[in-house]
């Protein structure tokens, strides 16, 4: 399977189902419940229809956010967010994605985001770097003072506002990861233990691709699990002594 081509034009095909009703009420409404109690939207659920319809094909095992896991006893994995961002997309906020990890076994395999709006497609392929559009990306490397971080919080660590230049909370974590990667951000923490693994698999690839560090709140490395229903905490920076700073406030 050449994965580049298969999910490039997965989303592509996937943008024209779910296009037509961007900002449209009929897009958030709850059509019910997800394996991580999250409530499912109308847009979540056709998106996903015609994801897994699609993968089906390729007979590997995948982990979606809504439906959760399906194993049919591949080696592969594809762990998948039809919608990264769906409260924005039924709002009309235009930042959302479709992102898909694949892993072998446990390993990490490749990775791809696309960004429906501006139509950026982000890569990760391990040990060969990341990119954007097939151009080589990297994350940037600032003084904490100037700074641009993505902070999900509900009170814990609020002094972290006050030690950089701005904060963004955009509204969807793959999306602010990729952001990362390409060196518009240089941090995303979510420390609500909330993300799931749907929500990061690509977005961690694409960042420590790009050269960036991604580790939980005690400052580990993070080992994303073939899962949908997991919570975790995550600081997602492109250096060091960033890391350092977010570590003594949260
Ligand atoms: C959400 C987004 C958001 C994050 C939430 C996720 P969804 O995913 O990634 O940024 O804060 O934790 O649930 O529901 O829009 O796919
Ligand atoms: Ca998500
Ligand atoms: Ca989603």
């Amino acid at each position: 399977v050449i994965w580049n081509e298969v999910v490039f034009s997965l989303a592509k095909d996937l943008e024209k189902v779910v296009m037509p009703i961007f900002g449209k009420p009929k897009a958030g409404e709850t059509v019910g419940t997800n394996v991580s109690g999250d409530v499912t939207k109308y847009v979540d659920k056709v998106a996903e229809e015609m994801v897994l319809e699609r993968l089906k094909i390729l007979g590997i095992n995948v982990v979606s956010e809504e439906v959760g896991t399906i194993d049919v006893g591949s080696e592969y994995t594809a762990v998948v967010d039809p919608i990264d961002g769906s409260y924005n997309f039924a709002a009309g906020i235009p930042i959302f994605a479709f992102s898909f990890a694949l892993f072998r076994r446990r390993k990490p395999v490749y990775a791809a985001l696309y960004e429906f709006t501006t139509g950026n497609y982000y890569e990760a392929i391990p040990g060969n770097g990341a990119f954007m559009n097939g151009r080589p990306i990297k994350v940037q490397q600032v003084p904490a003072s100037r700074a641009a971080i993505s902070f999900y919080t509900r009170g814990r660590g609020v002094g972290l506002i006050s030690r950089v230049k701005r904060v963004r909370v955009l509204g969807a974590i793959a999306v602010e990861l990729a952001y990362l990667a390409r060196g518009t951000l240089q941090g995303v923490v979510d420390i609500r233990n909330y993300v799931r693994p749907t929500d990061v698999a690509a977005g961690v690839m694409l960042v420590r691709e790009a050269g960036g560090l991604v580790v939980d709140d005690s400052g580990k490395d993070i080992d994303v699990h073939l899962s949908a229903e997991e919570k975790m905490n995550l600081i997602a920076v492109s250096d060091q002594e960033l890391l350092r700073i977010i570590l003594e406030e949260v």
